[in-house]
């Protein structure tokens, strides 16, 4: 028997909401599962990747064996109820690019997941597959949205379960995506953050974010455009994302512009805006990151509604 699943890439943060919110964004990854029956055929994975989503560097450097992070999500899956996956064969077709702050192992380990919860019987529901997403890949900020699609909160609690809620995000409010062609992985782009903040900085960003947070429910740009600020983990991140701080500074004072934040751990970028020219958008980010010789995919999308899906 085989199951495939197709998870949306994802963006998490959103500015102030750091490590706690996300959106889904229309690029995906189509992760299948087939119980092999040969026995002593052990665990096959196969990567194939779209486009450029996979630089030949990051495809090698992905394990192939039980390190494998969908593996693990998996086993962890099987192990809850009692049992051990053993003859497995995991494909992956990846569309999303790998180590640009776009959500590519959340996208996989959901897909896994959720295809070998499908195998099993569905034994699990959607809390406890975040749970175990969660406690596998480190982000609910990730997670969350790749498993419910739109726009979504979610707080890891200090006793591991995961709450979560989908928010409205305003289907008006356009987002470009711009992928530059470097990578940053997010355990470089973590170390960067110090242990403690200034207490005006904690400040900051809880009001930021209930601004935030009341502007997508009321569908108010120009609360927007004052929420989309954050003092936790751009500024830190600014020195590792070439071209960020002046991508961040030209749209400062562009009405019609939300807001540019850095998608999850970056180095790729968001623009939320409204109403306003999308190729002035492109071409500002494009001649920014040009300037210091940085190539870039720039799309400008809308939010995907919907999270995993099986495939039938
Ligand atoms: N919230 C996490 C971070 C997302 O910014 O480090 C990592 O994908």
């Amino acid at each position: 028997m085989k199951v495939s699943v197709k998870v949306p890439a994802t963006s998490a943060n959103m500015g102030p909401g750091f490590d706690c919110l996300g959106l889904a964004l229309p690029i995906y990854n189509t992760i299948t599962i087939e119980e092999t029956v040969l026995p002593g055929t052990g665990i096959e994975i196969n990567l194939m990747s779209e486009e450029d989503a996979i630089d030949e560097m990051s495809f090698d450097n992905i394990p192939r064996d039980e390190n494998n992070i969908v593996y693990k999500a998996v086993e962890m899956l099987y192990n809850s109820i009692g049992q051990e996956p053993s003859e497995l064969k995991i494909n992956i077709q990846a569309q999303i690019p790998i180590t640009r702050g776009l959500g590519s192992s959340a996208a996989v380990v959901v897909g896994g997941l959720l295809a070998a919860n499908k195998l099993l019987g569905s034994p699990a529901d959607e809390t406890a597959l975040l749970s175990i997403a969660t406690e596998v890949e480190g982000h609910p900020d990730n997670v969350a949205p790749a498993i419910l699609g739109g726009f979504v909160m979610a707080s890891q609690e200090d006793d591991g379960s995961v709450i979560y809620r989908k928010l409205n995000w305003p289907e008006e409010w356009d987002i470009t995506v711009c992928i530059p062609d470097f990578e940053l992985s997010t355990n470089i782009a973590r170390s960067v953050l110090p242990e403690q903040v200034p207490m005006q900085d904690a400040i900051f960003n809880a009001k930021h974010l209930s601004m935030l947070v009341h502007a997508i429910d009321t569908k108010d740009e120009k609360l927007m455009r004052a929420a989309l600020q954050d003092k936790l983990h751009q500024p830190y991140r600014e020195k590792l994302v070439p071209g960020m701080k002046e991508i961040m500074e030209a749209f400062r004072h562009e009405d019609g512009v939300l807001g540019c934040v850095l998608s999850g751990a970056g180095p790729s970028m968001l623009v939320i805006s409204y109403k306003y020219d999308l190729d002035k958008i492109k071409s500002t980010v494009r001649d920014i990151w040009e300037g210091q010789s940085i190539k870039a995919d720039i799309k400008t999308m809308k939010i995907e509604p919907r999270g995993a899906e099986i495939l039938e």
